[in-house]
């Protein structure tokens, strides 16, 4: 079975109770379980790893480089818009991705107007809640074919 990877990057393990007027009521547990159910529908199967650490990201998806996934949904929060070392390791691993997040990034400070991923992901998916994910590892898995 095809594996993907989600990676989840800082403050999102607070989800359901960090700022739930933007980000939501769900709590990462449960985005987690409803993606592993649309996984099973889609016939894939998922590693879930979520770290406010900029370098367990980055070994997250060298790992998933080395462990044969064939793709990675991906809300690297905060370091979307900072690290170039978690591009860096995308590019290096060629792990297509899909860009995710819960807010809609344009509609809010300028300095989340850039993304470090966005042009070398498969697509991005911003402002829809939860479904950004399951609407996100839709696409990826459609475009892995
Ligand atoms: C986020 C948007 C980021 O700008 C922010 O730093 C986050 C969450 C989102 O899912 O909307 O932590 O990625």
């Amino acid at each position: 079975m095809k594996r993907v990877l989600v990676l989840q990057g800082p403050n999102l393990n607070l989800l359901g109770r960090r700022e739930p007027e933007r980000y939501g009521a769900q709590t990462l547990a449960e985005i987690t379980a409803d993606l592993d159910r649309l996984a099973a529908a889609l016939g894939v199967s998922l590693r879930h790893v979520q770290s406010n650490h900029e370098g367990a990201l980055v070994d997250a998806v060298q790992a998933a480089g080395t462990d044969g996934f064939v793709g990675a949904v991906v809300n690297a929060a905060a370091y979307t818009h900072t690290s170039v070392a978690l591009r860096d390791a995308l590019l290096a691993v060629a792990l297509p991705f899909v860009e995710v997040h819960l807010s809609n990034v344009h509609a809010r400070e300028g300095f989340r107007h850039q993304s470090l991923l966005a042009d070398v992901a498969v697509g991005v998916v911003t402002g829809f809640g939860a479904e950004s994910y399951l609407l996100g590892l839709r696409g990826l898995v459609a475009r892995l074919g």
